[in-house]
């Protein structure tokens, strides 16, 4: 059984996991709206990605026999100035969801749950991804500054990513 602390912190997890799913897909339609179909299909794989994460929670608290509870969601960022601004603030997100995970795990050893701690080590190795792939996006950004070509071509390699098969496997899992 998990404690009802870890339970809490679980379910908040869920939460943010979910929210950061609701940002990217805004972030998506944001760049479909701009006509940059790379960038929406970069965000639309890491909007599923966050769905995926949220629902790695969700089937855990289940099999330790918790209970998943639902929390609403904050409404996402619509409008953005620029595109530089938005993968940024994806940047953001993603260093709050590593430092939430990195309590979790503190509390996951303060309370000597250690399948909970056996649980999060694949987020902790995971957020170190998460913020190097966003990251290695900002940079190509701002080498390209003003550079309408090197927009197009940034966008053009945007939408090659593919969903890891990993990532999509994952929602599956018991
Ligand atoms: Fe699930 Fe991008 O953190």
């Amino acid at each position: 059984m998990l404690s009802q602390k870890i339970q809490d912190a679980l379910n908040a997890q869920i939460n943010a996991e979910l929210l950061a799913s609701y940002k990217y897909l805004a972030m998506a339609a944001y760049f479909e709206s701009e006509n940059l179909p790379g960038c929406a299909n970069w965000m639309h794989i890491q909007s599923q990605e966050e769905r995926t994460h949220a629902m790695k929670f969700y089937t855990y608290i289940n099999n330790r026999r918790g209970r998943v509870l639902l929390h609403p969601l904050d409404g996402p960022k619509n409008e953005w100035s620029s595109v530089l601004e938005v993968f940024e603030a994806a940047l953001k997100h993603e260093q709050m969801v590593t430092g939430m995970i990195n309590n979790l795990m503190d509390l996951a050893i303060t309370e000597r749950d250690h399948a909970t701690q056996s649980f999060l080590k694949w987020f902790v190795d995971e957020q170190v991804e998460e913020e190097a792939n966003v990251d290695a996006v900002i940079q190509d950004l701002k080498r390209i500054g003003d550079s309408a070509q090197g927009l197009f071509i940034l966008d053009r390699e945007l939408g090659g990513r593919q969903a890891e098969a990993d990532e999509g496997a994952a929602e599956g899992e018991e």
